[in-house]
Order: structure tokens, then sequence, then C-alpha cells
């Protein structure tokens, strides 16, 4: 059984998404953010936009007191790691509650962890660390998630299988990542790009060359001249001012669905309002030209009726990538988010 960690209102579109890859899945929604998925088989090149993060193999997990949840905690964590001893990353999280109820509880259940992993696991507590900005091959992950003070789900995954599932096991708990706040750039679309890249694992880079496709009136290109890069910008209206007269920004006035880079370049950023598959084709075309190495693409929707789109537009797009995210961000309304790097 795989639990998903999903958006309040998102789980029926979660549902017919998962549907469409596994018509044979059966569902089980708990709660109105968490949805338990029977019978399917979720791998490496599976896409779910709308799922936020992905539980794999969860087991339920019924514990009356803090000792009894550290214990299961534990039993299954050694028991899972203990033999390859992994670099390992630990989620506990509470879902219930509005008070601190919950994060006290998980703080004691963590505590109690510690003392039996020293006394039976030492080298597994100096193998703990901190969520890192990506997975890596050697990381394990294991995730926590309480229902209620005595109910919840555990799922322990053994490395490389954190890495290889980046694309729905993020190393933010429960897949989280606040939205940014920043008054200083001119719109608060900045915050999908930013979001982008801690997904990602890395941020644009001082000297890599961005194209800006629908870049008006410029807070993505406000956050690549903050990297340090250098940015073409294209849309139909120019971009503020102080961004227009930035030595490193060039302004190109244009269609971007016209606009082709005289040579390949270090980033995509695209965020022009357009039909969903215009967007999708735009990318598919920068990719199978390998007209750059990294993207950031969102793909804009007039309700509900085009997010089947999504599924072979994924699977087109996984061929030309050797790291292909789809996923409905955090700071996302009704939008999805393409990003990562394509193979050339
Ligand atoms: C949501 S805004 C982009 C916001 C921008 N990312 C930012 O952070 O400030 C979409 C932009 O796409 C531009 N746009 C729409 N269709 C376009 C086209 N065919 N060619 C160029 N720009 C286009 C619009 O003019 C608009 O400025």
């Amino acid at each position: 059984m795989d639990l998903i960690v999903v958006d309040h209102d998102w789980i029926p579109f979660l549902q017919e998404e998962i549907l469409r890859a596994f018509p044979q899945a059966r569902f089980d929604a708990s709660s109105n953010t968490l949805l338990k998925v029977d019978g399917i088989s979720i791998a490496a090149d599976t896409r779910l936009a709308f799922a936020r993060q992905l539980l794999p193999n969860a087991i339920p997990i019924e514990a009356k007191s803090v000792k009894s949840w550290a214990e299961a905690i534990t039993t299954a964590t050694i028991d899972a790691l203990a033999e390859s001893n992994p670099q390992w990353v630990f989620h506990l999280e509470p879902r219930y509650g509005e008070g601190k109820a919950g994060r006290n509880r998980c703080d004691l259940i963590r505590k109690a962890i510690d003392e039996i992993l020293r006394k039976k696991r030492r080298s597994m507590v100096r193998n703990r660390i901190e969520p890192p900005s990506a997975f890596d091959p050697g990381h394990a992950l294991v995730q926590c998630i309480l229902t209620d003070p005595e109910n919840g789900w555990l799922s322990v995954l053994p490395a490389p299988h954190p890495y290889e599932l980046r694309a729905l096991v993020a190393p933010f708990p429960l897949g989280f990542i606040p939205i940014a706040e920043d008054k200083t750039v001119p719109s608060r679309a900045f915050s999908k790009l930013v979001e982008a890249e801690l997904r990602l694992g890395f941020p644009i880079q001082k000297g890599d060359q961005c194209v800006d496709l629908g870049a008006s009136p410029g807070s993505w290109s406000a956050i690549a001249l903050r990297r340090g890069a250098k940015v073409t910008a294209i849309d139909r209206s120019p971009l503020r001012a102080d961004l227009m007269n930035h030595r490193k920004m060039a302004f190109v006035t244009g269609d971007a669905f016209k606009y082709e880079p005289s040579k390949p370049v270090d980033w995509l950023l695209c965020d022009v309002i357009a039909a969903p598959q215009r967007s999708m084709d735009l990318l598919l075309n920068w990719l199978r030209n390998g007209f750059t190495r990294h993207f950031v693409l969102t793909i804009k929707f007039k309700g509900t009726e085009d997010y089947p789109l999504l599924a072979p537009f994924a699977r087109e797009a996984l061929s030309f990538c050797k790291d292909f995210r789809l996923s409905r961000l955090c700071a996302n309304k009704n939008e999805v988010c393409a990003f990562g790097t394509g193979k050339a």
C-alpha cells in the first residue's frame, strides 16, 4: 500500500490521474489530504503532478504511548536499514489538530527513538542526516505521519529509492515548501521559480545563460539576474524599468512561441500564458532540439478538462531528460510546473 500526501481539494484529481496510469488502482481517502492507494506499482518513470509526497509501502502503526511509537519506528528502521547502514533522513510529522500537541508528541517520539538507537545501533544515530537539498543514491528515507496521537503510517525507503523516486519523494517533510515572499520583485510569480529550484536541489548559477519566455513584468528574470545569470527576456510587453536597464538583460519584443536561441542555453524559463498543449509543445520542441540544459515551465489550465494531457506529455518529455519533474507546486494555483534537466 502506498500513501500519498495531497493538497486540500486535490484528491479527486489525483485519483483520476492515477487511474489514467494504473486503471486497476484502488483508493481509500481516509482524510482530505491523505490518499491510500493499492494495486499500483510506482516506478522511477511514474509522474503524478497532483501528488505532494509519496510514502511508498506504508504500513499502519497503532501505538498507545510515545515509547511504543519509538519502538515501532526503530524496529522497522533497523530491520530495513541496519545491514546497509546508509545515511538516512527521518521525517516525523503530525497530521492532526491545530495546536502544538501533535508537534510536541513528535518531539518526544524523536527523543525516545534516539535513546533506543543509542543503545541498540549507535552508528545509525551518526548516519541520520538533516534533509539534504536533494537525495543522492546513497540516501535512505524514513517517513512517519501521525494521523492522531495513537495512529499513523510508516514508510521506510532504503537507498537508492529516494533518489530514484525523487520526482515523487521530496527531502522536505510532507513534500511541503512554504511559498516564498519578496516585495522587491515585480510579481509574486517568482515564488514558482524559487520553489522549482529548491525541488531540483540547485539554483540558477552565476554566469548561466537564461531565456525567459513571457517574462513581463519580470520577477523570474529578477531572480535569474540576482543569481548572477545573463538573461534574454521575450515578451510583448516590457519588464519593470530597472530590469530592462540591467547590464545582464537583453530584452526582445516578440512572440515566445517563435523564439529560438542561436546556441544552446543553460536555462529555459517559461511562464507564458497559453493553452496547456501549446506550452507543452514548446518545451518538447526545446528539448528535442537540445536548446537548453535545464528548464522551468508553467502549464496553465482553465478548468480541469485538459489534465489528461499531462500523461502523454510526461512520457515524451521523459525520453529527452536526465531528470524530468511534473508537479503542481505549493506556489501553483490551477497550474502544473515542468522542470528538470535535458539529456543534451
Ligand atoms: C504570467 S505572466 C509572466 C510573469 C513572469 N514570469 C514574472 O515573473 O513576472 C505571462 C506573460 O506572458 C506574456 N505572453 C503571453 N503570450 C505571449 C507570447 N505569445 N509571446 C510573448 N509573451 C507572451 C504576457 O505578455 C505576460 O507578460
